[in-house]
């Protein structure tokens, strides 16, 4: 039995496509419910619906054997698993933003708001540039705006959210899409399995 973590939402959504494609279905999922697992033992998969910024903490501990993620999860966690495959969706950039007009003031430290505090705070240390902190949990395009901070370090993916709000990307920290990652002891004692569902993602997803 192969326990996966799915990201709830689209990603999720996603992942589960291809999985079916892979043979791996569970008709259930399909239907409108609040159930968080489902199981089609004939397959020997089970899957467990998580908040996307969870899936490396329950594959991280073992809950699940696999599991994707978003890469700006995965560097913001520095969770302990075995990244295995790029599986080339969920394609976007982290990146700072700030209002058009913003000009920085370089003699004291930069403000910045974001759901990322690890990813921003190695990123501006990479330029010796010191920075506040202000960890939001979302809606993070309105801290610039209403002055609660001077910049934001967020992900954009199509650049509607920055437009719409008169904010526009400064600097690109690093591209994001969705990565297949392991449990280090699931991976041992399950090789066989994971790298199958690897390799046959990998010709699905066309990479
Ligand atoms: C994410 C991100 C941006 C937006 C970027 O927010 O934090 O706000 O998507 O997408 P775009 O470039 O296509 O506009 P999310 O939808 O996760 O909501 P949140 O405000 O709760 O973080």
């Amino acid at each position: 039995m192969i326990n996966i973590a799915l990201p709830k939402g689209r990603l999720g959504d996603k992942v589960y496509d291809l999985m079916e494609t892979l043979g791996y279905e569970c008709p259930e999922m399909r239907e409108d419910s609040r159930k968080l697992i489902f199981e089609n033992e004939e397959r020997g998969v089970k899957y467990f619906l998580v908040k996307p910024s969870d899936v490396a903490i329950y594959v991280e501990y073992g809950a699940a054997d696999i599991g994707v993620v978003g890469k700006d999860v995965l560097l913001e966690s520095d969770a302990s698993v075995y990244e295995l495959l790029d599986l080339g969706f969920g394609k976007c950039n982290m990146a700072v933003a700030a209002k058009t007009d913003f000009r920085e003031d370089v003699t004291r430290p930069l403000r910045v708001a974001t759901k990322f505090p690890n990813i921003a705070r190695s990123y501006y240390e990479s330029k010796n540039r010191e920075i506040e902190i202000i960890k939001l949990y979302g809606s993070i395009e309105l801290a610039p705006i209403v002055g609660l901070s001077d910049v934001i370090v967020d992900i954009v993916e199509t650049g509607k959210t920055l437009r719409e709000n008169g904010l526009e990307v400064r600097e690109t920290i690093v591209p994001i899409s969705a990565r297949l990652i392991a449990n280090k002891s699931s991976f041992m004692f399950k090789e066989d399995e994971i790298l199958r569902i690897k390799d046959r993602m990998r010709e699905v997803v066309g990479i």
